[in-house]
């Protein structure tokens, strides 16, 4: 969760989610937007080869918003 290494080569470092990360400064509505889109507050598209966000959009509300209560807390 604190980011590290690509996850194999020629994808991107793995970023830190947590509150030391840039997803720190989201608020819950972006975080979720995120998650649901790959487009992220700063204006950047995520590449879903990168970062399986089309999973992450078949998930609940309920579900999205207990990640973001968990990643907050860490
Ligand atoms: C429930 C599971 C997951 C959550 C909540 C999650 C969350 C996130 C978030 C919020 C970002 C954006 C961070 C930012 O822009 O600062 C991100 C990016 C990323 N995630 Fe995930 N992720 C999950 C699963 C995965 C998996 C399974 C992988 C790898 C197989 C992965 C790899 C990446 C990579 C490489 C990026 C950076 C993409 C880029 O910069 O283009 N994530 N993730």
């Amino acid at each position: 969760m604190k980011g590290g290494d690509p996850i194999a080569p020629g994808f991107p470092v793995v970023p830190d989610v947590t509150t030391s990360g840039n997803v720190g400064k989201w608020t819950e509505d972006q975080f979720v937007t995120v998650l649901r889109t790959g487009k992220t507050p700063e204006g950047r598209e995520i590449d879903p080869k990168n970062m399986p966000w089309p999973m992450t959009a078949a998930y609940t509300d309920t579900e999205l918003k207990a990640l973001y209560t968990y990643l907050k807390s860490i």
